[in-house]
């Protein structure tokens, strides 16, 4: 227990995700952390894990209810949103990033993060078709513009039999980046330029080389370095990963104008960290035209 969550009182809301049962779990690795947990469940969640199980973890009553007669003279989101240091949502569905991206209060969980002011971390979970939709990622990019803290899933095996992206951070590591805000000390005044994601070398007006890079390492350096107080700089190339809008963010494609955008920024950091994947190869020349197919196709040659 490194105690960085002492004294803190952490609203966790579940959602409709296959993946509520992870969060009694989830309850746990917050409180050993130190913090004082207090449960929204969603009516989606509700399908997936009991109020009871949620009840016995967190130590506390969950809450499900906007219109709770029970809080008395107080109104309960109120109550709740002032109780609240940090409110996590994991696992965060679909439609609650949706509704949260809305700004929609027409649940108690929309309603605490509406009249709530502290920091907003989502933790979001589900198939990877829904994950990488278009919907859904521009939702994401529009949240994380509002500053609220995005933990990105993992990827794998998922419970509906398909691999890919969408499967919730692992429960230890979801406390620990709710716990690092809390401590954003430890860097805080350096300067830290991060370069990240596969170069692309341009090959012709319609094809290039590049890698598999996604960008994750690179991401989760600035997500940890931001929380940690610094002021980050993201030098990237392709990548695949919603970046942290606090960082300045620089895109630069080939090894060139990377190398370049690196030079022009390097001046005045504290730390550089080189995480991006730098193509060893460029061509010895750009066509200026698409190279054209020939009957001797098997034979065309490019030069590095
Ligand atoms: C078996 C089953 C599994 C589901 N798993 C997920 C999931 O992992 N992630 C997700 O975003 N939605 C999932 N859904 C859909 C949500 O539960 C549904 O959109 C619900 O309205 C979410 O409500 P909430 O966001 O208010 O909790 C699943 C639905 C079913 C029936």
């Amino acid at each position: 227990m490194n105690g960085s969550l002492n004294n803190k009182n952490i609203i966790l809301g579940v959602s409709g995700s296959i993946a509520a049962y992870k969060a009694p779990n989830i309850v746990r690795r917050l409180q050993d952390l130190g913090a004082e947990v207090r449960v929204i469940l969603t009516k989606g969640g509700s399908q997936f894990i009991t109020e009871l199980s949620l009840q016995v973890t967190s130590k506390n009553k969950v809450y499900n209810n906007l219109w709770d007669k029970e809080a008395e003279l107080s109104i309960r989101h109120i109550e709740l949103a002032k109780w609240a240091d940090t409110i996590l949502i994991a696992p965060a569905s679909a439609n609650t990033i949706a509704n949260l991206t809305l700004g929609k209060a027409s649940d108690l969980l929309g309603s605490v993060i509406l009249a709530s002011n502290c920091p907003i971390f989502i933790a979001s979970a589900m198939n990877q078709q829904m994950y990488t939709s278009n919907s859904v990622q521009a939702n994401l990019k529009k949240l994380a513009k509002r500053q609220i803290l995005i933990i990105a899933p993992e990827s794998g095996w998922q419970a509906c039999g398909d691999i890919g992206e969408g499967r919730l951070a692992k429960s230890s590591y979801i406390a620990q980046r709710v716990g690092n805000i809390f401590q954003n000390t430890k860097l805080s005044g350096k300067k830290v330029l991060i370069t990240l994601g596969g170069t692309i070398e341009v090959i012709d007006p319609v094809r290039y080389l590049s890698n598999h890079s996604s960008g994750k390492m690179g991401s989760a350096l600035a997500d940890a370095c931001i929380e940690s107080g610094a002021q980050v700089t993201l030098v990237h190339g392709n990548i695949n990963v919603t970046l942290n809008q606090k960082a300045q963010i620089i895109s630069a494609m080939s090894a060139k104008e990377m190398y370049q955008s690196v030079m022009d920024n390097i001046a005045g950091q504290d730390i550089f960290i080189a995480c991006a994947a730098v193509s060893d190869y460029s061509m010895k020349n750009i066509e200026k035209n698409k190279i054209k197919k020939t009957e001797q196709n098997d034979m065309a040659t490019i030069r590095l």
